[in-house]
């Protein structure tokens, strides 16, 4: 009597285990990670690093990315342009501190090594 009291209570004990354990893990919501850097909407390719966010989010209001990833600029040749952007195209004007962010990055990431490696 005791005995098969015990193995009933082993046998629900384990159904009850493996029960939980597939109930945690359906395949639906096996987490995946996400591909790296690519997740958001300025693509894979835009890349890591300070200042990504705020040059993403500046520049894409007007135009792709692509438009700015194909250039290997010199930091002076940027800031040129980042003047011709605000004059002519109408972009807002950031403060220095923005300002040198943003050129931070683009010198860092598209400049003219960038140009030469790529090439
Ligand atoms: C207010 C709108 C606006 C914003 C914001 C803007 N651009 Fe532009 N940009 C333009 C327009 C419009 C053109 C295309 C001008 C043309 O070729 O007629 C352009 C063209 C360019 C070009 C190509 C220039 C060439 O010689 O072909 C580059 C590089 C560029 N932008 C970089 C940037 C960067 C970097 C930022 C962010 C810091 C930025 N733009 C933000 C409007 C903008």
């Amino acid at each position: 009597m005791l005995r098969s009291k015990g193995l009933a209570l082993l046998l629900g004990a384990a159904l009850f285990v493996s029960g939980r354990v597939s109930a945690q893990q359906p395949p639906s919501i096996v987490p995946v990670d996400p591909p790296p850097g690519g997740s958001d909407a300025f693509g894979s390719d835009w890349p890591d690093g300070e200042g990504r966010m705020l040059t993403g989010a500046a520049c894409i209001t007007c135009h792709s990315l692509a438009i700015v990833k194909q250039q290997g600029l010199s930091r002076k040749r940027w800031d040129e342009l980042l003047d011709w952007m605000v004059e002519e195209q109408g972009m807002p004007e950031y403060d220095e501190n923005t300002r040198t962010v943003i050129l931070d990055y683009l010198e860092r990431h598209f400049g003219i090594e960038s140009r030469v490696s790529k090439s």
